[in-house]
């Protein structure tokens, strides 16, 4: 593991004085208020459990911690789709937007309130019984930003059936190992999607990946953009087709009755090694979790806000901040199919005019580029509907953020920087909008019923003014459940380091009033715009084209993504680089992963520096890569590989300017 924390990020740390106590406008009004935090652990958990949640049977016991598995909510049954819908329609809220959908191409939009959703989810749970949908069955779900997405997700939780959603970006070859992982039976997913006024072929993909996933009998297809798909008979059915007869009634399928430790999803998503893991989450602890941290974190008024999370709903951010924390707390939701700069660089401020948005949550990696595109996009919008902004999925820089404050929040909105993980299912480090005081930079304070440390190597809690490896100390409601499959691979990955301690595997420091900041990942984790790429698994994707030999990579710091891909190749025979061999391996780690896995930078090289045992000496190639001094290289085989790497890559970059 590297050094958890960097000089540069000490130096910000000490460089960022200014803060932003809570307005008094806002922290009188605010749902967490006074004494939230003297609340002890217990007593949150089980009131939160209770009051937050509609039960069919009551839990008996609030958890079970045997290290390092937790459950939570003993003996109590429940439904997520009877707590994010039904219950709603039931207490006379029917008639409330439960979300504001605007497509991608200008002006199409639908408004879909919790009784439609109600009649959506229950037609098309119907629907799914028909393809032997039942309760256990493994759904994957692989769509764009439609209303249809969350309507799948709710039917398969109504059922009890549980999903794994594959980000619409993902590659044939991810989504079926993904399917195969999970040993799904039916893959839901569209025609295709629209990007930035083109289309995403999601059913040629899932053609492919169905190939490949020979568990899955069935395939529902839900026409988006209208153009002609292959549909293989008897596999294959259009959502429309197959939900025509079904009823909307929902008498005609209630809600299937679960148990709180019940496989709620997976989400899979990169660690150190090619294979991504399926995060498991179950059902009660992981609402409770997802709907208690959104109502005091986003201070949400079900009556009057209207929220917004700018995430893709097949990350974990719009599993818990679209879908089930805001529907369980009866939100009325914007939900938006394309990209911020489509079809002008002001699409974003439109929305938030045209819907009135009170709150708003997107990542760094997307306010930096509006701030590269410029303040005068939002300046054509009247963004005072406004009230409170999020950041979330990396460290924010507090330039980032103080432009996100003054173009977007008028200089008057708190700024909530939410630190979490797939893992964590749930917001943990975060400030409260009305009681926290502010810090560009920083994700200040421990949820509420959260313990979270900073340890040193040795295991001790480092002090004010300490850095060192974050840490949680007592398990959380919505705390992953494992890696699906994979005992081993959990225990060694978060519990190996420190006993009884949950690893998070991010560097962190706290300051002289013990707020948190954190400095990345520890690990050979990547963060580009927010998305965690695995080093080797875009190794593993090189080294599968038929020329390369070898290949290293790591990461580069970049002005908008946050990190860049740099890979450092060595081609089979000797042979060189050229400028097309660099666009082909490029094209051919998206085909692999994704095209948010395409290295910006390859550097062609004849070796790659490695230690005497044979181990790439990634820091080294991350100290080429950020042009920094060069770390210590007495451990290599060949120190001149270095010099010679080197040498190469700011050759390239002259070439580039
Ligand atoms: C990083 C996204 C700093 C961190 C919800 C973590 C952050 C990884 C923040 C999880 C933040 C997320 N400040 N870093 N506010 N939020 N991270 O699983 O490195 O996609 O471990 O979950 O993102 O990414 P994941």
């Amino acid at each position: 593991m590297s050094d958890p924390t960097p000089a540069h990020s000490i130096e910000t740390m000490l460089l960022e004085e200014r803060t932003y106590p809570p307005p008094a406008d806002f922290a009188a009004q605010a749902n967490a208020r006074g004494d939230i935090y003297d609340v002890p652990f217990e007593e949150f958990w089980e009131r939160e459990g209770r009051e937050r949640l509609t039960w069919f049977e009551a839990f008996n016991e609030l958890y079970e911690w045997e290290p390092p598995y937790a459950k939570w909510y003993l003996g109590g049954k429940l439904n997520v789709c009877f707590n994010c819908v039904d219950r709603h329609v039931e207490a006379g809220a029917g008639e409330q937007v439960a979300f504001h959908w605007e497509g991608e191409p200008d002006g199409e939009t639908r408004t879909i309130t919790y009784a439609d959703l109600q009649r959506d989810v229950v037609r098309f749970a119907n629907a799914l019984k028909k393809l032997g949908v039942r309760k256990g069955t493994p759904v994957a779900i692989y769509m764009g930003m439609v209303p249809e997405l969350p309507v799948a997700m709710l039917a398969c939780t109504r059922l009890g059936a549980p999903h794994t959603v594959v980000f619409g970006g993902f590659s044939a070859d991810s989504l079926s190992g993904r399917m195969n992982d999970m040993k799904c039976e039916v893959l839901i997913t569209q025609d295709e999607a629209w990007r930035r006024g083109s289309t995403v072929p999601l059913k040629k993909v899932a053609d492919e990946a169905m190939a490949d996933a020979p568990a899955a009998k069935s395939c529902v297809v839900l026409r988006r953009t209208g153009n002609d798909v292959p549909m293989q008979e008897g596999r294959d059915h259009w959502w429309h087709e197959l939900e025509a007869d079904c009823s909307d009634d929902a008498e005609s399928c209630p809600c299937e009755p679960m148990d709180s430790e019940d496989l709620l999803f997976l989400m899979y998503t990169s660690g150190t090694t090619a294979k991504p893991k399926g995060i498991i989450h179950t059902t009660a602890g992981y609402l409770t979790g997802v709907a208690a941290t959104h109502n005091y974190i986003f201070d949400l008024k079900p009556d009057s806000d209207v929220y917004w999370c700018a995430a893709d709903i097949g990350w974990i951010t719009g599993h818990s901040y679209i879908v089930y924390g805001p529907l369980c707390n009866r939100t009325t939701s914007v939900l938006y199919e394309g990209t911020p700069d489509f079809p002008d660089k002001d699409r974003w401020w439109s929305i938030v005019e045209k819907y009135k948005v009170t709150i708003l949550y997107t990542a760094p990696t997307a306010i930096r580029s509006h701030m590269k595109w410029g303040p005068e996009f939002a300046q054509q919008h009247d963004l005072s509907s406004l009230r409170l902004l999020g950041s979330v999925g990396e460290p924010i820089n507090p330039e980032a953020w103080i432009w996100y404050r003054e173009n977007i929040g008028a200089d008057r909105t708190p700024i909530v920087d939410t630190w979490w993980q797939t893992e964590t299912g749930m917001i943990l480090i975060t400030p409260l909008p009305g009681i926290t005081t502010l810090k560009p930079g920083s994700a200040t304070r421990p949820f509420p019923g959260v313990d979270a440390g900073i340890y040193d190597e040795q295991g001790n809690e480092v002090g004010p003014g300490g850095g060192g490896y974050l840490v949680l100390k007592k398990p959380w409601p919505a705390m992953l459940r494992g890696i699906f499959g994979d005992d081993e691979r959990y225990r060694e990955t978060y519990w190996s380091r420190y006993e009884d301690v949950y690893l998070a595997g991010d560097g962190a420091r706290i300051d002289r009033d013990g707020d948190f900041w954190l400095l990345g990942r520890i690990d050979d984790v990547m963060n580009v715009s927010g998305h965690r790429i695995s080093t080797i698994e875009v190794e593993s994707a090189l080294v599968d084209h038929h020329d390369v030999a070898e290949a290293a990579v790591c990461s580069r710091a970049d002005a908008v993504t946050g990190e860049a891909i740099v890979a450092y190749v060595t081609l089979k025979g000797g042979a060189d680089g050229s400028v097309e061999k660099l666009e082909e391996l490029r094209n051919h780690v998206a085909e692999k992963i994704g095209p948010i896995a395409k290295p910006a930078n390859i550097v062609f090289t004849p070796e790659l520096p490695k230690t005497r045992s044979g181990k790439i000496m990634r820091r080294l190639l991350r100290d080429v890569a950020n042009n920094r001094q060069l770390g210590d290289t007495t451990t290599l085989a060949d120190p001149t590989v270095v010099s010679e790497i080197a040498k190469r890559a700011t050759e390239e970059k002259s070439e580039d300017a």
